[in-house]
C-alpha cells in the first residue's frame, strides 16, 4: 500500500503530529509513506512580525491562491491514500493548502483518491474544513476521514499563549500559563488514529472510517466555540473586504489598515470574547437541539449543498 501525505507546517508541529499519528503505517513494512512539504514561493516569517502576520489576512479568508514551488510528487507512484495534514489560518485552510487545493496539479493528484483529512490548529477549524470538502469535491477525491487535534486549553489562555508563540518562537510555559500549542500528550495519544487506518489498509475496508475514528475522539467539536467561530468568519469576511479595497498582498498602501487590524483583533478578543462567550454559551443552551444536529453533520464528512 502507497500513502502520500500532503502537509505545510510552519513550526513543524503539524509535521510532529503527522509523524505521531501515522506511525503505525511508518513502522509497517508493507506500507510505503511519502511526505511532501507543500511550500509557496513566498516565504511567511517565523517568528512573525506584527504587520506579516495580520497582512495575511484578507488572502486566508478569500483563499487567495499563492505561487508554489513544485509540488515533488512522484505521479508515476498510484497512491492508494492521501492524507492531506493542514493548520488554520484565520478560520480557513492555511494559504500554502488552499494555494495546493486549486492548484493545477491537483487535479491528477487528488482525482479518484482516497483523502483523510489531519489538523493540528489552535480551536477553530470547522468551517475550514467545509472549504476543504468543497476543494475535495470539486477535485473529485473521496473524502473517508477526518482526525483533528486543537490546543485544549481555555480559548482565552490559548490565545496568549499562541500569539507569544508566534510572535516571539517561544513556546514555553511562563508566569503561569501553559506551553502554547496542541498539549504533547494529545499528540503522542494520536497513533490510535493511525492504528485504525492500517487496520483498515489490511483488510482493505478503505472505504468511509469516520464513525471508527469518532469512538477513539478524533473530532470533538464544543458548541460554544463554533457558535463564535461563524460569528467570527462573518465579521472576517468583512473586514477582508475593507483590507482588500486598499490594495493585494504586496501593497503597501494596505498596511494602515493591516496595522489597525492588528489592534482591532486583540480587543475583539479580549473585550468582546468574555461577552459573546458568554452569549454563545447561552445560545448554545437555547438552541440545543438544532446545534447538536449541526455539530453531527461537522464531525462528519459529507457535504451539504
Ligand atoms: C496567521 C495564522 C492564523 C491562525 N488562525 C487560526 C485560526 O483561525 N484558528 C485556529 O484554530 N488556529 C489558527 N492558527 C494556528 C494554526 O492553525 C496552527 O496551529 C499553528 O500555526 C501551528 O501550526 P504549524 O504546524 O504550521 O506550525 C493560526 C496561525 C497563524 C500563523
Amino acid at each position: 500500500m502507497k500513502v502520500l501525505v500532503l502537509y505545510y507546517s510552519q513550526t513543524g508541529q503539524l509535521k510532529e503530529i503527522a509523524n505521531k499519528c501515522l506511525s503505525p503505517l511508518i513502522e509497517d513494512a508493507e506500507t510505503e509513506v511519502d511526505f511532501v512539504n507543500i511550500e509557496t514561493e513566498h516565504q511567511f516569517p517565523f517568528p512573525w512580525t506584527r504587520l506579516t502576520f495580520f497582512n495575511a489576512f484578507p488572502e486566508s479568508v478569500y483563499g487567495t491562491p499563492f505561487n508554489l514551488k513544485p509540488i515533488q510528487v512522484d505521479e508515476s507512484k498510484e497512491y492508494d491514500l492521501i492524507v492531506l495534514a493542514y493548520t488554520v489560518w484565520y478560520l480557513n485552510p492555511s494559504i500554502p493548502i488552499s494555494s495546493l487545493l486549486q492548484h493545477e496539479d491537483a487535479k491528477r493528484i487528488f482525482k479518484g483518491k482516497k483523502v483523510i483529512t489531519l489538523l493540528g490548529s489552535r480551536n477553530m477549524w470547522v468551517l475550514a474544513q467545509e472549504k476543504v470538502k468543497r476543494h475535495l469535491k470539486l477535485l473529485e477525491a473521496d473524502l473517508i476521514g477526518n482526525v483533528v487535534l486543537i490546543d485544549r486549553n481555555k480559548n482565552l489562555v490559548s490565545i496568549i499563549t499562541i500569539v507569544r508563540w508566534m510572535f516571539s518562537g517561544k513556546k514555553n510555559s511562563f508566569w503561569g500559563f501553559p506551553r502554547a500549542g496542541i498539549i504533547q500528550e494529545d499528540i503522542e495519544a494520536s497513533n490510535r488514529f493511525g492504528n485504525v487506518i492500517l487496520n483498515r489498509i489490511k483488510k482493505n475496508e478503505l472505504s468511509d472510517m469516520q464513525d471508527e475514528l469518532n469512538e477513539l475522539g478524533a473530532v470533538d467539536i464544543n458548541p460554544s466555540l463554533l457558535i463564535l467561530e461563524k460569528r467570527a468568519t462573518k465579521l472576517f469576511g468583512m473586514y477582508a473586504h475593507f483590507l482588500s479595497k486598499k490594495g493585494g498582498f504586496h501593497d503597501k498602501a494596505r498596511l494602515g489598515r493591516v496595522s489597525l487590524l492588528s489592534y482591532l483583533l486583540p480587543i475583539g478578543a479580549f473585550v468582546l470574547s468574555p461577552i459573546t462567550t458568554v452569549s454563545s454559551y447561552l445560545v448554545s443552551i437555547i438552541q440545543k437541539k438544532s446545534l447538536e444536529e449541526e455539530i453531527r453533520y461537522y464531525k462528519q464528512n459529507s457535504l451539504r449543498d
